[in-house]
């Protein structure tokens, strides 16, 4: 039995989903009720209470963890305990290249290395799927805001990261890993916000906001640490940042999807 925690987000409800259609037998875990495919057992927890887990891990072989509550090391003893051999972290490119910022990612990858526990370590940069931050803007005004309008990065498809973690969560050969996950090639928030448009079937007008505009409106939904951190690696990424990485297809032996193709499979969210 395969524990998968973010069960209700954007990659932990696809995880959910592919490994249930591969035949495994899934909990969920989140703090919220969740649409789950039939046959998967909900288990409602907060990480931020390892000992509520008890019931999820309760007889299970592998663990699907992303990075939420305070002591990982005590979720993963408490996974221990349970059964649970394998562990894959769902943790941030951040974490490598700016641990300075990225503390709360560095922390639970550390956990996981000293977990004793069969592990393999997700880097994602960021998300195809951040975009929803301009449903409504696009919706109501054909608008979108964002900051570097003109800096390249190469966002991952969360589907393509749910696809890594069932593969890696079922197979052998991924122990003592860390996969820097990357979409297949550079695209600025402009070009990002032009390929909705073209999905929608009408032009997203980009709008750029300064640093300071960004900031604030990051800060409503994320820790002080954690906005410094991505305004950083949205306004000056470094190389490592930039580079497109070969580690999606060396586990799914397919190329990364593409913005455009999220923007296209995702579009009623911007109608
Ligand atoms: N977006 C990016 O660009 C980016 C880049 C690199 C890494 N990441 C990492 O990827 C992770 C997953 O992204 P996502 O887009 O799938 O996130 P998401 O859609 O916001 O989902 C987050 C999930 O975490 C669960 N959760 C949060 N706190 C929890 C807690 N204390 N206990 C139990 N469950 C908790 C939520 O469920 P409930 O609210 O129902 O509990 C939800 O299912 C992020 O958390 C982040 O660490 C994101």
């Amino acid at each position: 039995m395969i524990v998968v925690t973010g069960a209700t987000g954007n990659v932990g409800g696809q995880v959910v989903a592919l490994l249930t259609a591969a035949g495994e037998r899934v909990t969920a875990v989140s703090r919220r009720t969740a649409e789950l495919p039939e046959g998967v057992r909900h288990v409602r927890a907060d990480l931020d209470d390892p000992a509520g887990l008890k019931d999820a891990f309760d007889g299970a072989d592998a663990l699907f963890l992303l990075v939420a509550g305070q002591d990982p090391r005590a979720i993963l003893d408490a996974a221990r305990a349970g059964g649970v051999r394998r562990v894959v972290l769902l943790s941030s490119q951040g974490a490598g290249t700016r641990p300075e910022f990225y503390r709360h990612p560095a922390a639970f990858e550390d956990a996981v290395r000293r977990s004793g526990l069969e592990w393999t370590i997700l880097r994602p940069g960021g998300f195809h799927s951040n975009a929803y931050a301009w449903a409504e803007s696009i919706r109501g005004g054909r608008t979108a805001a964002a900051p570097f309008g003109d800096t390249g990065l190469p966002t991952i498809d969360p589907a393509d990261i749910a696809e890594v973690a069932a593969t890696v969560l079922r197979e052998d050969g991924h122990a003592g890993r860390v996969y820097e996950l990357t979409g297949p090639a550079l695209t600025t928030p402009r070009e990002r916000a032009a390929a909705i448009g073209a999905a929608v079937g009408t032009p997203v007008r980009f709008a750029e906001q300064t640093r300071e505009e960004a900031r604030a409106q990051m800060l409503q939904f994320m820790p002080e640490q954690v906005v410094e951190g991505t305004l950083a690696i949205l306004g000056e990424p470094t190389d490592a940042e930039r580079q497109v990485s070969p580690d999606v297809e060396r586990v799914l032996g397919r190329a990364p999807r593409s913005f455009a193709d999220w923007a296209g499979r995702n579009v009623a969210a911007f109608r």
